[in-house]
């Protein structure tokens, strides 16, 4: 079990003074915030692609703000299997590199997703290797390749259908039956490293109670099955839209079943929501809360299932969600790194 760095008395004062919000519409006092990793009890994470190491101040602020990593997309098959069937690894192991470097943690995102599935297995001649070897085979080679090193793995991904009307049809589930791909993938990734924490990780779970409920069902039918699935991941991509409370409640309800509990991939869109109406002002305001609601429901859950919670991209300029719509700012800092309300939020939330 990782043990967490007690945060020093200095840094908790520290944070304190910085944690006094600036009043609305006030400019950001930059860089009066304490590292986001100094302030939190529990591992902070956030998505990392390899090429941002190429830039010091980047690799710099991550490592500064972080104290674990997630791949991308560099760990997925869509980067790790040619087209031949064969496996590159260069960047991951970049990115394992840069984290034992810098001391932090290294996540894995993911062993198995129905998206992205690539053409190799798509067309895999069945003649010269089983369906489920190869399934195998890849999951034991990269869970391997970072035994030791990896602080845990999303083994299956999005398992649950969109709208929480049972279970995703993929590749895998054709193949390997639509809960027998999992708890397969999961025993699978146990073989290949004894200790690793093996999450389930889906999205939109504070956002679609069937889809919750779907998802709480696939976890006792992993576990009665006997999948050593032994922590639970909430993507919590979210928009400011999101409705006081959705948050806490969901987290609530998974932290039931006593297993760690990854807040995995939040990022708060001022776009993507339904009534974002507001002014860009108002609009931040509720992302500062959903930030601050998100650390308190984290911070209300048991230490020993306070796993981590990794942001989906520190900057905005980092997030996926900018790349889909350069008008959005969902991270919990802007384009230099300064801390937003979302950031102070966060911190003040963890304080409760
Ligand atoms: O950087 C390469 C570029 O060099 C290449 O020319 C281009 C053409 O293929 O690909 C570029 O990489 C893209 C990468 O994002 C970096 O932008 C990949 O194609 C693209 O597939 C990849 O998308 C990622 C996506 O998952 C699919 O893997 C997003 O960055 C990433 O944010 C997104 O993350 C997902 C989580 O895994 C699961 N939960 C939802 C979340 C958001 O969709």
């Amino acid at each position: 079990m990782r043990t967490f760095r007690r945060r020093a008395v200095l840094g908790a004062a520290l944070g304190l003074a910085a944690c006094q919000r600036p009043a609305q519409g006030q400019p950001l006092p930059a860089g009066a915030l304490a590292p986001l990793k100094s302030l939190a009890p529990f591992p902070v994470g956030t998505s990392v692609m390899s090429g941002y190491l190429d830039d010091p101040v980047h690799a710099d602020f991550i490592a500064a703000q972080a104290s674990q990593i997630t791949a991308e997309w560099e760990m997925k098959m869509e980067y790790i299997v040619r087209p031949d069937g064969g496996f590159r690894f260069d960047a991951p192991d970049r990115l394992a590199a840069f984290a034992r470097a810098r001391g932090l943690g290294l996540f894995g995102h993911t062993l198995i997703w129905y998206a992205q599935v690539p053409p190799a297995f798509e067309r895999l001649d069945e003649d010269r290797i089983g369906f489920g070897e190869a399934f195998d085979n890849y999951i034991t080679a990269v869970v391997g390749r970072y035994r030791g090193q990896a602080v845990g793995w999303d083994v299956v991904n999005e398992a649950v259908a969109e709208d929480g009307d049972g279970l995703r049809d993929s590749l895998w589930s054709r193949k390997l039956g639509d809960v027998g791909y999992m708890a397969r993938a999961f025993k699978t990734a146990r073989a290949a490293d004894p200790d690793v924490p093996l999450f389930l990780n889906d999205y939109n779970l504070e956002q679609i109670p069937a889809k919750l409920d779907a998802f709480m069902r696939l976890v006792d039918r992993l576990l009665e099955a006997g999948a050593p699935l032994s922590g639970i991941g909430s993507q919590t991509h979210v928009a400011a839209d999101l409705p006081p409370g959705a948050l806490s409640r969901t987290l609530t309800r998974l932290a039931g079943f006593g297993l760690p509990i990854h807040v995995s991939e939040i990022d708060v869109s001022l776009e993507r929501g339904k009534g974002l109406f507001g002014s860009r002002a108002e609009l931040e305001a509720k992302q500062a809360r959903i930030y601050g609601e998100a650390a308190q429901a984290f911070m209300a859950l048991p230490a020993a299932q306070r796993f981590a919670f990794t942001f989906w991209g520190l900057r905005d300029k980092d997030s996926w969600l900018v790349r889909e719509n350069a008008a959005d700012a969902p991270a919990p800092f802007d384009d230099a790194g300064r801390p937003k309300r979302g950031a102070y939020a966060f911190a003040s939330g963890i304080r409760g």
